[in-house]
Formats: structure tokens, sequence, C-alpha cells
């Protein structure tokens, strides 16, 4: 048996199969079934801005009728943020947000007493909002790290790169004032200058990049020619760009990598850890197979190691990242030259 033990976030991991963000972080009796499996370690589902709204109101609703004509106007004070309304709402508002974030951080301070394998928290950002002093929340009810999930998509007309590059590091600043424990930032892949700006990014004092987020793309129905909900789960192709983006960061980011989006075999796994990531995160493949095939993606990575003679992750992690390659240019190509694609004979 090989040793599988690797360092993601400054945290021992027994192996670097880490569950991704999702649903199926939410209960206990999942991932108590994840530790059983093998995981590495869990990542929570992301507490929305968007949620806080939508339990705030609900919460009141169900609590105070007299409340409800006044419903609107929370939704207005958490969506546009106009802080000139009447104080009695600004108390409601805190209340029913409190109410939403404790729960949270209760299922946290649960998690932490009945499993051992560490807990990553994971808030979704789009702005500085109150998340930063949320953060320390998450950190007093004992979560190990935190990871940011920014999903900014750039397509604000009235934006620069620079901009949108401003947003990330932002928060970042933001975040890491109120914070001692861990943080990563789960990042999408639209940058116009993603090398540089992550390598910028990677210095701001973070822990580790999650490449990539997947997003939620929407779709077209052309029999009722309207716009339809894309494919939520990936498929076992979709691994290729963050193989990419990883085997081009390994190395020139100041922070840990984990691969994310595609990962959905143990081969995939070895391929990242090739690439330079240090752990992979999962999803869709268990929502596919069941969480018990966490103990497959170890086996499969064990059996792999054993074959190669590999003793320990870090004999090998990076070994084909770009700038361990002979010929780098090989993660950089991106035209398929009929020679090299060899289609069409
Ligand atoms: C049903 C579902 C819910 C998800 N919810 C979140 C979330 O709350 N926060 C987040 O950062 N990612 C979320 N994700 C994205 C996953 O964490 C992961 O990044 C993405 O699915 C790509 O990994 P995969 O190819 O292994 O599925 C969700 C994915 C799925 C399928």
């Amino acid at each position: 048996m090989a040793n599988l033990t690797t360092h993601y976030l400054g945290l021992e991991l027994r192996n670097p199969i880490i569950v991704s963000s999702c649903e199926l972080t939410d209960s206990l009796e999942n991932v108590k079934q994840m530790e059983e499996a093998g995981a590495g370690a869990v990542v929570l589902k992301s507490i929305f801005e968007e949620q806080i709204v939508f339990e705030s109101d609900s919460f009141i609703d169900s609590t105070d009728t007299l409340l409800g004509p006044m419903k609107k106007g929370l939704q207005d004070i958490l969506l546009n943020r106009s802080y000139d309304y009447i104080e009695a709402m600004d108390y409601m508002t805190n209340f029913a947000k409190e109410h939403t974030l404790n729960e949270y951080l209760n299922f946290i301070k649960l998690l932490k007493a009945n499993v051992k394998i560490p807990i990553i928290a994971s808030i979704n950002c789009v702005s500085a909002y109150d998340w930063s002093f949320f953060s320390k929340r998450i950190q007093e009810a004992g979560a190990d790290a935190i990871e940011l999930n920014i999903f900014i998509l750039p397509s604000d007309v009235s934006k620069s790169a620079a901009d949108y590059d401003e947003m990330y590091k932002k928060i970042i600043a933001d975040v890491k004032q109120y914070v001692s424990i861990p943080i990563s930032l789960k990042l999408s892949y639209y940058s116009s200058s993603l090398v540089k700006t992550f390598i910028d990014l990677s210095k701001m004092g973070i822990a580790g990049m999650v490449l990539f987020n997947k997003p939620y793309n929407p779709d077209i129905n052309i029999d009722l020619v309207e716009v339809a909900t894309g494919k939520i789960f990936s498929s076992s192709n979709d691994y290729a760009r963050s193989l990419r983006w990883t085997a081009l960061l390994s190395g020139r980011v100041d922070c840990d990598l984990a691969a994310s989006t595609g990962v959905k075999s143990s081969e995939t796994v070895v391929k990242m850890l090739l690439a330079g990531s240090t752990a992979v995160q999962v999803a869709s493949v268990l929502y596919e197979k069941g969480i018990e095939e966490i103990s497959n993606l170890v086996t499969g990575l064990n059996d792999w190691m054993d074959v190669h003679s590999f003793k320990t992750i870090d004999e090998f992690r990076g070994k084909l990242s770009q700038i361990n390659l002979e010929n780098p240019a090989v993660f950089e190509r991106v035209q398929f030259m009929k020679s090299f694609a060899k289609i069409g004979g």
C-alpha cells in the first residue's frame, strides 16, 4: 500500500480525494459515509447571498404574519443594500440573517464533533458584503479552512479586465482581515490573462486555488424555442481544461492547486496529480455512482502507484507540469494542425 498522504491548504489529508462543494455534503449522514468511503476532506455546500435573502424572507413569513407585508422591503434591503429604511427593518433583517447563518455554523460544529476528516466551509462571494465578518464566525465554529466560491461572469461592458481582477483582490483582502485559517479560492476560467492574474492572486496570502468551478450553463430548447437548463453533471471528458491550466500554473503560483471538474475516474485523479495538483475535487461522479465511489478512486490511485513503484504522491506530483517538461509547448498548443491531429489520414 502506497502512502497517499497529501498536504492541501496546510492540512494533512490521508489522500487527495476531496468531495466538492455540493448538496451531498449537506447532511451528517452523508459526510460520515464519505469519511468511511475514504474521502480526504469535504467541502460544504456554499452558503449563498441569495440563500440568505430567500431564507430570511421565509423565516419572517413563517414566524410573524404581521411582518409579511414588509417582506418586499426586506428583500430590497438585502438585494440593493439600500440602508435608508426604517430602523425596525434593519433589526429584522439582521435577526433573520443571523438565523440563517447560525444554521450553517451549527452544521459545521456538528460535523466537527462527529467526523475526523477536515471540513472546508464554502462561501459564495459576489461582493465583499458581510462575508468577511461571516468568515470569522465560520472559523470560530471550527471549520478547518474556507473556500471562497467566487464566480464572477465578466459580462459587464463597463468593466475592464483590471476591474474584475480588483474584485477578486478586494474579497481576499477583506476576508483575510478576519481569519487566520487557510483560505482557498474556487475560480472560474473566465479571465483574460489567466496565468498572470492567478499568480498575482496566489501572492495575496491564500493557501490554495480550485481549478475550476463549473458554471451553471443555460441551453436552448429548439422544439419549444426557449432557454432551457443545461447539463448539471460533468462528463468524463470535461477534465481537459482543468488539466491544462493546472499543468500551466503548477510551480508558478504561491499556493496549492486542487483540480476540479470532470474528475470521474482514478485515471483522471492520477493525471491531475501528474499535472501538479495537490488534491482533486469530485462531485458529479458521486451523484452518478454513489458516495461509495470514493473508495474506487482511492484504490485506483493506490494501484497505479504500486504498478509504477511510487511510494508517495510527492514522488510523481507535478512530474508532467509545464515547468518540468522538456517540451513545455505541449500544454500551450491550441490549434489542431492536420499532421498533429491525424484527422483524415
Ligand atoms: C448539484 C450540484 C451542486 C453544486 N453546488 C455547489 C456549491 O454550492 N458551491 C460550489 O462552489 N460548487 C458547487 N457545485 C460545483 C461542484 O463543487 C464542482 O465544482 C463541479 O460540479 C465540477 O466538479 P465535477 O465535475 O466533479 O462535478 C455544485 C455541483 C453540483 C453538481
